[in-house]
């Protein structure tokens, strides 16, 4: 395949409950068959070279709005997760980033989360960044309470250097999958100029071949960034 790659690539992994509904299963199930999924994206990102994914695994209003029963789900996996794959990316020479409000996490995830990021290479080749309890606005919001703090002069440079994502280049191309076409405080500030792709397969069928039809139609956009 002979195409323009995005360096950035970032991903709303929407629709496993819908996807266990549709089996009759729990949506715990759902965001297992996620969790794979995951896994294989970045697995396919990685052979393409692209050298930053940031996926979404949990939104502040995910953690306000979900009953505790699923938010103990979500948190088993990032425990599984973080306590498995994540050594097995760090000897590969990947990354590893969390973006978010990590406080209100239950602290074995919070301290699993930070090892991960702590123990990252300091010059990895492939960056995961994991957005769990993030929301955009907030982020914009605690990036000029800093800057105030600071009283620092107030730019489009300062501001963006106080972000959870300060060092990681802005995405070239954001996917959400599972048939919502809205950004939903992902990456507001960053998401400026990034193609949209939105499809409607579900999370967990949403394989490296979706993943490379994704690619191939952000090769074909061309991207003029406001110009002619
Ligand atoms: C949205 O689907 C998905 C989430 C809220 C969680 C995403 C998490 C994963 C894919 C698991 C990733 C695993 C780790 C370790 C980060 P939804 O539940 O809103 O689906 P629905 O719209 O069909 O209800």
């Amino acid at each position: 395949m002979d195409i323009n790659l995005p360096r950035h690539v970032g991903i709303i992994m929407d629709g496993n409950g819908r996807w266990a509904k549709r089996r009759h299963r729990p949506r715990s199930y759902g965001h297992n068959a996620g969790m794979d999924a995951m896994i294989q994206i970045v697995k396919r990102a990685k052979e393409w070279d692209i050298r930053y994914v940031t996926v979404y695994a949990l939104s502040t209003e995910n953690l306000k709005n979900r009953p505790q029963e699923e938010l103990d789900e979500l948190f088993n996996l990032l425990r599984k997760y973080f306590s498995n794959h994540v050594k097995e990316l760090h000897k590969r020479g990947a990354k590893v980033r969390v973006i978010g409000d990590k406080e209100p996490l239950p602290a074995d995830v919070k301290q699993l989360l930070e090892e991960g990021e702590n123990n990252s290479p300091p010059d990895g080749e492939f960056t995961l960044t994991f957005a769990i309890n993030y929301g955009g606005r907030a982020e914009i919001a605690r990036a000029a309470e800093i800057l105030r703090e600071q009283n620092a002069e107030i730019t489009e440079q300062s501001l963006e250097s106080r972000l959870y994502t300060a060092g990681i280049p802005e995405p070239d191309l954001i996917i959400r999958t599972g048939g919502e076409v809205r950004l939903s405080n992902f990456l507001l500030w960053q998401a400026a100029y990034a193609e949209l792709y939105f499809t409607p397969v579900l999370f967990p069928d949403f394989t490296p071949g979706e993943f490379d039809k994704a690619l191939k139609e952000y090769s074909r956009r061309t991207r003029r960034f406001g110009g002619i």
